[in-house]
């Protein structure tokens, strides 16, 4: 069988980029993913919303363009926010991005919508505060119950070059204010896309610190980051405004950026991201051949435990599980796997805590594996363009669970019931599958199932 890179259950693009996850909302019965889009090149040089929906999180229909850059203070790009029904309709909330001579322009926009068919746009609803540069986008808009009003945050850089978050408010989602500054970095010289939300009793902060050349006014790296506190509703204050002290990272893998939450009609708090950090030249040849690029992370629902995030697949992913796929023993530590299929779901579990474990699958080329004596799991992929191996690690007291949903072209991994995540994207050239896994016991749960197409 020819090896894919298309992958069979992931949202990606019909054709051309894919970036970050856009106005996530639940309307009129149905789940609304949209994107940021270039339809036209697998580049950044243009950027509309593209537009997906689904009434199960696990089927989806592709709608489409939803909002295009043709006013003036979008015409440089329809570039990232959020969605929310206010008064029974989808309100879209995004940055207009209008560059002229190298003269950066961003102003926050609204879109309206009745039927999740057309989408009004408003005009802009926020000029840019004199606090900050014209880095000042991606509004996140959520409700707050405590204050009756909206909460817009807003991804920001100071005046002195250094990044923020900014909080603006509002009535009716319509006319906004500025209110203050929420969080800073000394560190960052921006934050993109930030997102607030309560979890719990607590409430979490994701955000996206991205180092700058700011002479140049290019972007160097950027990651993804959370912390947990309290974000004080009434005084407009949180009490962890720290953003370089005391964080987290929200993923462990390669490829993971630009998160964005929404709330559903179950209450679950579910998070979608862009599943990429690509560089250009690792974008060309992995895409070498086709028409599209990049693809969004599987939906997880999000929970605290001992103040840690954890992130899980939505439990409507399991639907997607189809028959077992039988285990080849070959000694008391090794066990094999022969798969025709690049897309799997793999779950191990050992509650007495696994010890040496080794998981490899792509014949070798992407591996798992926990070192109980540093306690540390590391990652290992084929890096397509060196052609070589490299990996990524991370802390782990203890391990007792491993869950592996890999698609023809990625694989997201969820240890400990989702306290940690590494999700990646895979170049595999094999056009056959193997999976050994080595160092488990015979009380280990081992479950491996084939993933059916919906
Ligand atoms: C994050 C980001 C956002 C911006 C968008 C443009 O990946 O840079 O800050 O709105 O992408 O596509």
């Amino acid at each position: 069988m020819e090896k894919t890179l298309k992958q069979q259950y992931h949202l990606e693009p019909i054709h051309g980029l894919l970036n970050d996850p856009n106005g996530l909302s639940y309307f009129g019965g149905k789940y609304h993913v949209f994107f940021q889009w270039n339809k036209f090149e697998k580049d950044h040089s243009y950027k509309e919303w593209g537009h997906f929906e689904s009434s199960d999180l696990i089927s989806w229909e592709f709608r489409g363009s939803a909002i295009i850059p043709d006013q003036n203070y979008d015409k440089n790009g329809v570039y990232s926010g959020s969605g929310l029904v206010i008064d029974d309709k989808l309100y879209l909330f995004y940055t207009g991005n209008n560059k002229e001579n190298c003269q950066r322009e961003s102003k926050q926009c609204l879109a309206v919508s009745e039927d999740c068919k057309t989408f009004l746009k408003q005009g802009v609803i926020l000029h840019t505060p004199e606090q900050f540069t014209e880095h000042f986008r991606d509004p996140k808009v959520f409700y707050s119950d405590k204050k009756n009003c909206y909460f817009m945050v807003v991804g920001a850089q100071r005046r002195n070059g250094k990044g923020a978050i900014a909080l603006c408010s509002s009535n009716d989602g319509r006319q906004w204010n500025y209110k203050n500054i929420l969080a800073t970095t000394e560190q960052y010289e921006m934050i993109e896309c930030p997102d607030v939300f309560q979890l719990g009793n607590s409430h979490v902060l994701l955000y996206n610190p991205q180092k700058r050349d700011n002479i140049l006014d290019s972007s160097l790296y950027s990651f993804s980051a959370y912390k947990i506190g309290i974000f004080d509703e009434l005084n407009e204050k949180l009490d962890f405004n720290d953003l370089d002290s005391a964080f987290s990272l929200l993923d462990y893998g390669f490829d993971f950026y630009a998160p964005q939450t929404f709330l559903d009609e179950k209450g679950r708090r579910i998070l979608f991201a862009w599943m990429s950090r690509m560089e250009e030249e690792q974008e060309k040849v992995f895409s070498n051949g086709v028409s599209y690029i990049h693809c969004l992370t599987l939906p997880r629902e999000l929970f605290i435990e001992n103040n840690q995030l954890h992130q899980r697949p939505v439990k409507e992913l399991y639907q997607l599980l189809g028959n077992d796929i039988p285990l080849i023993v070959e000694s008391e530590s090794i066990k094999k796997v022969e798969l025709k299929e690049s897309a799997f779901y793999l779950h191990i579990q050992d509650n007495a805590c696994m010890q040496n474990v080794y998981i490899s699958f792509h014949r070798g080329q992407t591996a798992i594996e926990y070192d109980p004596v540093k306690k540390q799991i590391k990652f290992t992929r084929k890096n397509w363009v060196a052609n070589q191996a490299e990996f990524k690690t991370c802390n782990l007291e203890f391990l007792i669970e491993i869950e592996i949903w890999a698609d023809n072209s990625s694989v997201e991994i969820f240890l400990n019931n989702g306290e940690k995540v590494f999700s990646s994207r895979i170049f595999a050239l094999n056009t056959e599958e193997d999976i050994v896994l080595k160092g488990l016991t015979e009380k280990t749960i081992i479950e491996i199932k084939e993933i059916i197409s919906k």
